[in-house]
């Protein structure tokens, strides 16, 4: 007798058979129909309990939220919405959950609510559809690069070094806060620290992969990174998970086809193989804007969306171009946006991008050849002198959904760069050594993993689609 999973039993045509499953019990009827979750499949495996003849006690045990195992009959269903069920013969209790103190009671909960209680938010439907999706993109991640011939890398997570030169670092150390060593200057003592120097959690894998792209030809990093930014938004955590690709002999077309290609496939595979999960929070999602004035209202359910960019061309567009369209546009002119856009140099805010996506091209774009001076100090600098071969692949709703560059592999240049910006050579020693043994033209990109699960799931909010999300004061769980 083995144990089977809603799923199976959905699926299966083992009619007139005893079968064995174990889950949560999600809603309790007339004493009869427990709807029963396990986590395999976003729908629940109706099981009727012959309730004459079972213990009272039993019966007001059967409560949300309770683990039960149960054996019975696979029959067909006579209920409406499902083509089996259980006729249940036996029931066992395997964990109480008193109806009282258990949070999650089946109604509508706000997203807030839900956040306070994230380790028993999962127990949702909107919250295990979500991550039953992330964990398929994830799969699909891996598989797109190594079907395409990249090779895992693991970047360190502890470095001495800012790789965006943001300064927006949380900081490693294991002195003693209430006692810090100082030097004859009064400065903070690294010597004595845990490493011996001044460390930080990583905000980016980028500078260690291109090393390893320098003799593996295509890598790929796929971690955890961190932001000290003091960013309250939808769209910002202070740890989130970051893909980054670096390749050896691409240039920022090479880039640029690689994350649309990177992009549609694995929404593609998502696509494919979500569909139960896609198909219920492509509802939820338009059920929400229902809720909205028409105005507000997205012209496209969540899978007409996710459709659109796997079938269509991302549109390319200058940082010169997108500057013309957006001087001249009406939220421009009518000072609309927040932050009104009168010159060339101006870096782009979310409202300008999500403008040029939503309204404009009515697309994916991707943006390239931005001005050096709003861009991080490794990307390589064109011929005019103003622009570096930046690229930003923006995203409706989401604005930037992924960042890169062909990056500077010119030793001499590079060196005057770090220079103008002030960064410590010495501390940058080893990234000037790719550029001195076999500089290649080479490119690659970061695409924020929580911000691509945004987009496939239709949630609003950043913080529901990480298991325990980080931002500023909140670190709970
Ligand atoms: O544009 P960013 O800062 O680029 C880099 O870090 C490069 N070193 C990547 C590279 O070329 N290898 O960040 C890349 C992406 C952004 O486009 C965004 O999707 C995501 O990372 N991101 C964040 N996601 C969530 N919360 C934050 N605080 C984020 N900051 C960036
Ligand atoms: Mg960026």
């Amino acid at each position: 007798m083995s144990k089977t999973t809603v799923a199976e039993l959905l699926q299966s045509d083992k009619i007139s058979q005893e079968v064995h499953v174990k889950g949560w019990v999600r809603t309790f009827r007339a004493n009869r129909f427990i709807a029963l979750n396990d986590g395999s499949t976003i729908n629940n495996i109706q099981c009727v309990v012959d309730f004459e003849n079972t213990d009272e006690p039993l019966l007001k045990r059967i409560t949300t939220g309770a683990a039960v195992a149960i054996t019975g009959t696979l029959i067909e269903s006579q209920g409406k919405g499902q083509k089996v069920e259980i006729k249940v013969t036996h029931i066992e209790i395997l964990g109480d959950s008193n109806p009282d103190e258990f949070p999650m009671q089946p109604k509508k909960h706000s997203f807030e609510f839900l956040r306070e209680n994230a380790h028993l938010r999962i127990r949702t439907n909107t919250m295990s559809a979500v991550m039953r999706v992330r964990a398929a993109l994830s799969f699909a991640v891996h598989n797109y690069f190594t079907k395409n011939g990249f090779y895992n890398f693991h970047a360190p997570i502890i470095t001495g070094s800012d790789a965006e030169g943001a300064g927006e670092m949380f900081k490693v150390t294991n002195l003693d806060l209430n006692k810090i060593p100082k030097t004859e200057d009064g400065t903070i003592d690294y010597k004595q620290d845990f490493f011996g120097k001044e460390t930080n959690l990583t905000v980016s894998g980028q500078l260690e992969a291109e090393t390893y792209a320098m003799a593996l030809g295509k890598v790929y990093t796929f971690g955890p990174t961190f932001r000290a930014e003091n960013s309250n938004t939808t769209r910002h955590l202070a740890e989130f998970w970051m893909i980054e690709p670096e390749v050896a002999f691409n240039d920022l077309n090479d880039n640029m086809d690689l994350a649309e290609n990177f992009i549609q496939e694995v929404l593609r595979e998502v696509l494919e193989n979500c569909k139960d999960d896609l198909a219920f929070l492509d509802e939820r999602l338009t059920k929400e804007e229902s809720t909205k004035p028409m105005a507000q209202r997205s012209e496209m359910s969540l899978l007409k969306k996710l459709k659109f960019v796997t079938e269509n061309n991302f549109k390319r567009v200058s940082y010169t171009e997108a500057i013309q369209i957006l001087r001249n546009c009406k939220p421009n002119k009518k000072k609309k946006f927040q932050f009104i856009i009168n010159e060339w140099g101006a870096d782009l805010q979310s409202e300008h991008e999500r403008f040029l996506v939503e309204k404009h091209f009515k697309c994916p774009v991707i943006l390239f050849d931005y001005p050096v001076n709003i861009k991080a100090f490794y990307m390589r600098l064109n011929e005019d002198g103003k622009t570096v071969r930046a690229m930003d692949v923006l995203f409706p709703q989401i604005g930037e959904i992924v960042g890169g560059s062909q990056r500077e592999e010119r030793y001499d240049v590079l060196k005057e760069k770090m220079k103008a910006l002030d960064i410590d050579e010495k501390e940058l020693w080893w990234y000037l050594d790719t550029r001195k043994f076999g500089t290649a033209v080479h490119s690659g990109f970061g695409l924020g993993f929580e911000r691509l699960v945004l987009f496939a799931t239709g949630m609003n909010n950043i913080r529901d689609v990480i298991p325990f999300p980080r931002s500023p004061q909140n670190a709970a769980f």
